[in-house]
């Protein structure tokens, strides 16, 4: 079993504070964590509507952290210029709203920025199949998209491991590095067994903003993380014994 690659903790700004964005963004890259999660909301795609380029655009000269705007918008591709001039980073949609997945990864790339690929939780792996050359994300929706606060999914943990699968064996076979990502109510008592099924990038929105202390939650979120790679280990061994 292959060692995991490090783990990035992504706040989703969702559960922000929106009235004061560029200061949260400021005070939960202080409080450690690695990227700015950014979610995209059109009132199409899902029954919700938040922010835009011109937002992202406004908070990219608050970090130098990775800001990685997941896109729950359909049409997708007229809006990656957009957010790849606003300063994204990592862009990433939900492939039902693609007319053609193939060319919007590619226009992402194009643009400069890193291509991933969303998969609700109806939605199966096999999107995956024939576009892993174009892509450095995956991201498993462990929610239905369109709200914050959630819960997460159980069954979200045999898909992950599924997808850890696919990664795994893409990379032994010479191919790039592709991140595996999870959205939606990762918490500080889930995330040990979250990183025990594969995952290296966690989206958290209410279990961060939700408390005046994002040092402490990110803290034992770490701590966490760093639990289901004991496990992992530990599976490992007795496997090559
Ligand atoms: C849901 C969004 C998530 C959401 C996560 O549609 O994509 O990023 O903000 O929020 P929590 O962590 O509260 O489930
Ligand atoms: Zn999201």
């Amino acid at each position: 079993m292959p060692k995991l690659p490090a783990a990035r903790i992504a706040p989703s700004l969702l559960s922000a504070d929106f009235s004061r964005l560029g200061e949260e963004v400021r005070n939960v890259i202080a409080a450690g964590a690695d990227w700015i999660h950014f979610d995209v909301m059109d009132n199409h795609y899902v029954p919700n509507l938040t922010i835009g380029p011109m937002v992202c655009a406004a908070l990219r000269p608050h970090t130098e952290a990775a800001i990685d705007v997941h896109l729950m918008v359909e049409p997708v591709d007229s809006l990656i210029p957009s957010f790849a001039q606003a300063g994204a980073n990592i862009i990433s949609f939900h492939p039902e709203a693609s007319r053609h997945v193939d060319r919007t990864l590619a226009l992402i790339r194009e643009h400069g920025c890193q291509a991933g690929l969303v998969f609700n939780p109806a939605t199966p792996l096999t999107w995956m199949d024939h576009v892993m050359d174009k892509l450095d994300l995956v991201l498993l929706m462990s929610v239905n998209p369109g709200h914050g606060g959630q819960s997460f999914i159980p069954h979200t943990l045999q898909k992950l491991a599924e997808a850890r699968r696919r990664i795994d064996t893409w990379q032994a076979a010479g191919g790039g590095p592709i991140a595996l990502e999870v959205d939606g109510g990762v918490k500080i008592d889930n995330i040990a067994d979250i990183r025990a099924a594969g995952a290296d990038a966690f989206v958290a929105g209410s279990a961060i903003f939700g408390q005046a202390d994002y040092t402490s939650v990110i803290r034992d979120m770490r701590a966490g993380i760093q639990e289901g790679d004991d496990r992992r280990q530990a599976v490992h061994q007795a496997a090559a014994k």
